[in-house]
């Protein structure tokens, strides 16, 4: 009896790691891999576009924003690349979505014709746009955003997925005083903390130059 017991728990552990062997192999497998559920990542929220998305666009409109094409001078403000990747919501990677970047320049000011309060940096391009590559990276220079007329810093970013919905929304910066901004308390709560980027040192950059990613969620 205690034999047969030993055999029918043998059995039963047998039968039990066949199984798991199975769902391991069948997880491994093509047919596994074809079947698995796609990655539910949520979405960036959205934000809005404020009003000085460019009504016509500067003519160096690449992805450094810290340089005018035929300008000998540089823009005003701390260096900051801004990088990350374009991911959809199944963690695929974005490739060819067209990223458009706007904030004002170092004295709070855009380069639009509605934003004519402040001295201007002629220096700064003020919007930029790049693609992502086959991995969804995108990557920009430019400098990091300041505060402006009550707004804590912030950089207005579109994203343009090919065959996709566009999303206009606008990325912050952790330590930045935030909490009672008119946008930020017009939103749903939680959003900051998800298009909240925190700043480091840019390693092998300019001195003081600071990095910034974020990954986005179409
Ligand atoms: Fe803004």
């Amino acid at each position: 009896m205690p034999h047969r017991c030993r055999t029918s728990r043998h059995r039963f552990a047998s039968g039990r790691r066949l199984a798991l062997q199975g769902l391991v192999a069948l997880a491994l497998s093509p047919r596994g891999l074809a079947n698995a559920q796609p990655v539910a990542l949520a979405a960036t929220p959205a934000q809005p576009e404020g009003p000085f998305y460019p009504k016509t666009f500067p003519a160096d409109r690449d992805a450094d924003l810290t340089q005018v094409a035929g300008r000998a001078g540089t823009a005003q403000g701390t260096l900051l690349y801004f990088s990350g990747r374009v991911l959809g919501r199944d963690g695929r990677p974005m490739a060819g979505t067209v990223v458009e970047l706007w904030q004002c320049d170092t004295y709070g000011r855009y380069h639009h014709a509605g934003d004519d309060g402040a001295p201007r940096d002629d220096n700064f391009q003020g919007y930029g746009a790049a693609t992502t590559d086959a991995q969804g990276r995108y990557a920009f220079k430019t400098i990091r955003p300041v505060p402006y007329a009550g707004r804590p810093p912030h950089l207005h970013v579109r994203l343009l997925p090919p065959g996709g919905s566009p999303l206009t929304t606008q990325i912050y910066v952790a330590g930045d005083a935030a909490g009672s901004d008119v946008v930020l308390s017009a939103s749903p709560r939680g959003t900051l903390s998800r298009l909240t980027m925190t700043l480091v040192p840019a390693a092998g950059r300019e001195r003081g130059a600071l990095a910034g990613t974020f990954d986005f969620v179409v």
